[in-house]
């Protein structure tokens, strides 16, 4: 692993921005990493169309804690729309990093949180990170 994005990692671990909860969140959902039981949830605080504020909460591993810490600041001040188009390849460019399968669920579970939550969808790919 690049140790640039490794170190940038475990300081988002280590200290998560916007971690915590909103007072009255539009919307809050919890996701579930089914292979290890780490949790993600994303309050999200939507007026117009808009992100006005975002929190992470949750326990899990560095990857899963950042990714989901680094997600809320790029999404903050965003709209649904650009919400939706973040796909797996938006989140490993966040972190710097290329994953195998068994961690790109870790990578992805934050947005999993943002986009099952915002857009409640049916079904999720996570492979594809939509
Ligand atoms: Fe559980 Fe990474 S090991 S989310």
């Amino acid at each position: 692993m690049d140790p640039l994005a490794r170190e940038t990692i475990i300081d988002y671990y280590r200290n998560p921005r916007n971690k915590g909860h909103l007072d009255a969140p539009t919307v809050s959902h919890e996701e579930k990493n089914p292979t290890c039981g780490d949790v993600v949830t994303i309050e999200l605080m939507i007026e117009d169309g808009v992100i006005q504020d975002v929190r992470f909460d949750g326990h899990g591993c560095s990857i899963s804690q950042a990714a989901a810490s680094m997600l809320t600041e790029r999404v903050m001040g965003q709209s649904l729309a650009d919400v939706q188009a973040l796909d797996k390849e938006a989140v490993m460019e966040m972190l710097g990093i290329e994953l195998g399968p068994a961690r790109l669920k870790c990578a992805l579970l934050g947005l999993k949180a943002l986009k099952v939550g915002a857009y409640g969808l049916e079904s999720w790919d996570w492979q594809r990170g939509s």
